[in-house]
C-alpha cells in the first residue's frame, strides 16, 4: 500500500473525543443546557418575588427600636413628674429640648459662654449646657415654660414685653430666668449691680459660692 493510500484511509477522530473542547455544540448538549438555564430562572423568580415581599413587609412594619444605651430616669420639670429613658450623656438642655420638647430653652454656645440655656435647679439659676440630665433627678427644675404662660405672665415677663427688652430673641428666655433669679440673689442696688449679675455665666456666680 503506498503511503498516499495510508494516509487517505486513517480514521477520523472527533476533538471532543480528545478531550479538547469542540467549537460547536451538539443538539443534545444544547438542549441540556438551554433546559438547566430555564430551571435555574424557573427558581429564581418566585423567590426573588418572595425576597421583594419579605422587604416590603419588613419596611411596612419595622423592628421594635431597642434604645441602646439608654437608662431610665425620672426628672420633675415645672412641677410635674416625667419617667424618661435617656443616653446617660444627655445634657439637661438636651433632655429638656429634644426629649420633653420644652424648647423655651434655647442653645447657643452651648459651652456654658451665653446663657441662653438658663433654667433654675431648686431656685438657683444654672447653665443647662454645663449638666447631664441624670444628675437632678431629685431637684426641682423650672424652665421659661414653668415661670408664667400667655394671659399669666411673670412680673419680669411682663416687663420684658413692656419695655421691649427681647433684643434679638434668641436669648431671651435665658435673660428673662437669670433676672428671676437674680431677684432672690444678694444684688447691690446700683445698676452696675445688676448689670454684672446679668452678664456672663450665671453658672460662675454659683460655684464660687457667691449666692
Ligand atoms: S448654650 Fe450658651 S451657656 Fe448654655
Amino acid at each position: 500500500m503506498s503511503m498516499e493510500k495510508e494516509k487517505s484511509e486513517a480514521p477520523k477522530v472527533s476533538t471532543e473525543a480528545e478531550g479538547q473542547p469542540s467549537s460547536h455544540l451538539s443538539r443534545r448538549s444544547f438542549l441540556s443546557r438551554l433546559g438547566a438555564t430555564g430551571a435555574a430562572a424557573a427558581t429564581a423568580g418566585p423567590l426573588l418575588g418572595l425576597a421583594q415581599t419579605q422587604l416590603t413587609q419588613a419596611q411596612l412594619e419595622p423592628p421594635t427600636v431597642v434604645n441602646a444605651g439608654t437608662i431610665p430616669i425620672s426628672l420633675r420639670v415645672n412641677g410635674q413628674e416625667y419617667q424618661l429613658r435617656i443616653d446617660p450623656r444627655a445634657t439637661l438642655l438636651d433632655c429638656l429640648r429634644e426629649t420633653l420638647h420644652l424648647t423655651g430653652t434655647k442653645k447657643g454656645c452651648d459651652h456654658g459662654q451665653c446663657g441662653a440655656c438658663t433654667v433654675h435647679v431648686n431656685d438657683r439659676r444654672i447653665n443647662s449646657c454645663l449638666t447631664f440630665a441624670t444628675m437632678h433627678q431629685s431637684d426641682k427644675i423650672t424652665t421659661i415654660e414653668g415661670i408664667g404662660q400667655p394671659g399669666n405672665l411673670h412680673p419680669v415677663q411682663a416687663a420684658f414685653v413692656k419695655h421691649d427688652g427681647y433684643q434679638c430673641g434668641y436669648c431671651t428666655s435665658g435673660q428673662i430666668m437669670s433676672a428671676v433669679a437674680l431677684l432672690k440673689e444678694p444684688c447691690g442696688p446700683m445698676d452696675a449691680d445688676v448689670q454684672e449679675l446679668m452678664s456672663g455665666s450665671p453658672h460662675r456666680w454659683a460655684s464660687q459660692g457667691q449666692w
